[in-house]
């Protein structure tokens, strides 16, 4: 009995130890002032999709940047489950630039480098809009909140699912749809 309980402590102890490491959760983290640490681990995140060039603004730039979505695993699985996303869920959006002349491709584009990104976090208790939205580069330590005007606003106007813009991620968008969370009117222009 004893020796059982010894080992359900050690397992819960070890249980403890795996989860303390809050730096790997793929979930919002913040200074004491309510700004976002960049997020972690971004390479192991899920891949949503590429823009390039996306504008919404009539008129094409010179330059075509991409733009790559990611959203971390664990919220991923639960969106599969449900068609929502959970409070912490935390995407990033990615600003490369293309090229077309380079090593042997002569048409195209391929991505470079990282020109900077864009966090969106949905964290119910912290913000009063339920959903933030933050700017960094390769170099930023952490990050204010923007002004609702600057992101949050066409979100919460344009986005097909709650914030999201499913509508230009095509392995989400049967997922949303099939759980009856896919604004179809974002679909128009
Ligand atoms: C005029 C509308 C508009 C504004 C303003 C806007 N976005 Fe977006 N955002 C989009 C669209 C459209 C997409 C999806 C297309 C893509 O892949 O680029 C998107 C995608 C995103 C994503 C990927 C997750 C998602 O919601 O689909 C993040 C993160 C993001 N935006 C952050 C920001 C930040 C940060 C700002 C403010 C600096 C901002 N956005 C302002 C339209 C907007």
């Amino acid at each position: 009995m004893k020796r059982a309980l010894l080992g359900l402590t050690i397992v819960m102890c070890i249980g403890f130890i795996q989860a303390a490491p809050e730096s790997d959760s793929g979930k919002p983290e913040y200074t004491s002032d309510n700004h976002l640490l960049p997020p972690k681990n971004l390479r192991e995140w899920i891949f949503l999709s590429s823009g390039l060039g996306m504008s919404y603004t009539p008129g094409s730039a010179d330059h075509q940047m991409f733009t790559n979505v990611f959203v971390p695993q664990w919220a991923y699985s639960e969106f599969v489950k449900s068609g929502k996303w959970p409070d912490k869920t935390i995407f990033v959006v990615e600003e490369r630039g293309s090229e077309t002349k380079g090593s042997i491709n002569k048409v195209g584009h391929f991505q470079t480098d990282l020109m900077g990104y864009g966090v969106e976090v949905k964290d119910e208790a912290r913000f009063p809009e339920k959903w933030a939205y933050f700017n960094f580069d390769e170099s930023s330590k952490s990050a204010q909140a923007n002004p609702k005007a600057a992101c949050w606003q066409c979100h919460e106007d344009h986005a097909a699912v709650e914030h999201s813009f499913v509508q230009f991620y095509p392995t989400l968008k049967p997922v949303a749809k099939k759980f009856g969370t896919y604004k179809q009117a974002a679909e128009n222009p």
